[in-house]
């Protein structure tokens, strides 16, 4: 943000809720009066709610939900306006020797990854776009296969307890009212025994309106916004969140996915249902009568046999 900006929205905090006159703006920059209205609209497409009144000036009304890059930072959590993805700035820095649980988010990503190679449109302030590293110890690569799921069902919990009914559908969509709202990303590096490191991640659409969205996403997605009053900042529901995972991990590693049967049932809108299940290999449709212990999907495929699906997406 430009000084001239910063010295608008100083003027708007040290008289909160007065007009403020363009004269005295085009005083306190030494700018023009159409510069100060530039500015103002410069600030208006970043979020800010300012009215204007002929003979009075400019009044600050709102005010955009930006991240709080000092509280971030002050509890470990790396933060960068733009990136490509945050997950493959996480990766550099788990290659670079990053602890278990260290957390990394943007305001912006510029090509967001998807599962399946897709694109995750991850537009300036209105999403949360975080990764998780992860390095559990001990534990191999098979270990590690529904921790998309925990993280699913602690991330509908905690928006669930906020009045938000966040659903989650197998195994990677957060849902609301079948619309999708946040997916997960995890991907990890390591040996057929060992698991170097864990990356997962999470993206939330929080303020999105239906005209953030691109024309193909609109009858599919949705944001918190769109569906309720959002009344945490974002800020407050990534450390809300980040935190719920850690402890949430912590749990699934030591003790596995069986603690976290009982919570993601509870907000699945899976089970019960005919689906088409794509896999690497094709597709199958069936069923869906249960999860088991490890996280997989239990299918009744037309035969009336059971498949175990451990991995795939539902089309
Ligand atoms: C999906 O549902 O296809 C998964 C979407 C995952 C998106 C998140 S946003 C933060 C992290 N960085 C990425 O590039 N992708 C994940």
């Amino acid at each position: 943000m430009n000084s001239a900006k910063q010295v608008i929205l100083r003027q708007f905090k040290e008289k909160p809720n007065q007009y403020i006159s363009g004269e005295l703006l085009s005083k306190k920059l030494n700018v023009s009066r159409s510069a100060v209205w530039k500015n103002i609209e410069q600030l208006r497409q970043t979020g800010y709610e300012i009215t204007a009144c002929r003979n009075k000036g400019y009044l600050l009304v709102g005010e955009p939900d930006l991240l709080d890059i000092e509280l971030l930072q002050a509890k470990g959590i790396y933060y960068v306006e733009s990136v490509d993805s945050t997950n493959l700035a996480a990766r550099q820095l788990a290659e670079e020797g990053a602890d278990n649980f260290t957390v990394i988010t943007a305001e912006e990503q510029l090509a967001g990854r998807g599962r399946h190679g897709r694109n995750w449109h991850s537009p300036k302030g209105k999403g949360l776009w975080f990764t998780v590293i992860l390095r559990p110890e001990g534990v191999p690569p098979t270990g590690i296969s529904s921790v998309t799921l925990v993280t699913a069902a602690v991330v509908a919990d905690y928006l669930s307890a906020n009045n938000i009914p966040v659903k989650v559908k197998w195994p990677n969509d957060l849902l609301i009212r079948e619309k999708k709202t946040g997916g997960i990303l995890t991907e990890f590096k390591g040996e057929p025994d060992r698991i170097d490191y864990l990356l997962v991640g999470i993206g939330l659409n929080v303020h999105h309106r239906t005209v953030d969205f691109p024309d193909q996403l609109k009858p599919l997605a949705t944001s918190l916004g769109l569906e309720g009053e959002v009344k945490l900042k974002r800020t407050e529901l990534l450390l809300a969140i980040s935190g719920r995972l850690q402890q949430a991990y912590n749990l699934y590693f030591n003790e596995g996915f069986s603690l976290f049967q009982p919570l993601w049932k509870k907000y699945n809108v899976t089970l019960g249902r005919e689906v088409k299940v794509k896999l690497p290999n094709g597709e199958i449709k069936g069923k869906a009568i249960d999860l088991n212990e490890s996280g997989a999907l239990l299918l009744q495929d037309e035969s009336g046999t059971v498949q175990t699906i451990s991995y795939g997406e539902i089309i």
